[in-house]
């Protein structure tokens, strides 16, 4: 699935993966759909990747619910969207395994990254510069290797194009100093959990990107997607070595891909071969039944 309309469901934001739909009767509350988009370069690819939405959907509620005992609210209300709000009975099929409600807050314009190895976007900036987001980082750190401890490296977030990296300071003076320390102690504390439960299961999780929102209530609280293989880089542990980059379990492949073609990653993008698709959908899910330890059923 590609896009989604649901007559009498005004749809209130339309994002690279996910249809964002207000509930009549419930301004507390939203539809939030996962498609089966991806984006790779910040270009939505033509061809949908089957499954991908119901994999994020699942993996996010999984963790949403392990991660409330950590002391960081989140917005998951449930999946089990049509017993919650009936009206939405004639669109159940579309929305079986993709859809949930969550509950509707403002969200803060700042991407909390927590990183605990150094890849993609903070291996660049380092070799750069010697930081990322402001954070100095020693010298002589190689790609893929462990930080002593997780650090912190929030980003703009842009309405369109590349997020930018931004130092806390920076943050601090864009939504407030109590808001981003908050969200940086949050961050941490479901990161490091959520890191040791994916060891258990052969996973490291090199880094995570969070988005928080505001309650009615004032509350800052967990929202968006959480550890999923497009908000992640997740490696398998077994074949983690410094120096190298992993085989990883999010997009990585496609764009590896897309690097092979004569293509200025503006829109369109090219079509992606039938083997592209295959391979991308099998990683989102191995990525699923690694973490969960659960059989990933389509229906
Ligand atoms: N609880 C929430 N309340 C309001 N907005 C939310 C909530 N959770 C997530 N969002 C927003 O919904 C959108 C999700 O769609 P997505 O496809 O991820 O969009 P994007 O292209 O901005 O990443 C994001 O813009 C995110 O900030
Ligand atoms: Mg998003």
């Amino acid at each position: 699935m590609l896009t989604l309309d649901l007559p009498g469901f005004p749809k209130l934001r339309s994002g690279k993966v996910r249809e964002v739909f207000e509930l009549p009767g419930d301004p507390d509350h939203l539809l939030f759909v996962a498609t089966d988009r991806l984006s790779a370069f910040d270009v939505v690819m033509r061809d949908p990747i089957p499954d991908k939405g119901r994999v994020l959907t699942r993996l996010s509620a999984w963790w949403f619910e392990r991660l409330r005992t950590e002391g960081v609210e989140n917005h998951f209300v449930t999946v089990d969207v049509v017993t919650r709000f009936p009206a939405l009975e004639p669109f159940a099929k579309e929305l079986a395994g993709r859809a949930m409600i969550v509950e509707r807050t403002e969200p803060l314009p700042v991407e909390c990254v927590a990183r605990g190895w150094l890849a993609g976007g903070g291996w660049k900036d380092y070799q750069e510069t010697g930081f990322v987001s402001g954070v100095e980082l020693p010298a002589g750190l190689r790609l893929a290797q462990k930080l002593r401890e997780p650090i912190f490296t929030p980003a703009r977030k842009a309405e369109q194009g590349h997020d930018e990296n931004i130092s806390f300071e920076l943050a601090a003076e864009t939504i407030g100093r109590p808001e981003i320390s908050l969200m940086r102690d949050a961050t941490l504390a479901v990161y490091g959990r959520a890191a040791d439960l994916a060891a258990e299961r052969g996973i490291l999780i090199a880094d995570t990107k969070f988005e928080f929102g505001r309650r009615a209530d004032g509350k800052l609280i967990l929202i968006d997607e959480v550890l999923t293989p497009d908000s992640s880089r997740f490696w398998p542990m077994d074949q983690h070595q410094v120096g190298s980059s992993p085989p990883s379990f999010d997009k990585q492949f496609v764009r590896d891909w897309l690097e092979t073609q004569d293509w200025d990653k503006t829109p369109p993008a090219p079509p992606l071969p039938a083997d592209v698709i295959d391979g991308t959908r099998a990683r989102y899910v191995e990525a699923y039944e690694r973490l969960t330890g659960l059989k990933f059923a389509a229906h």
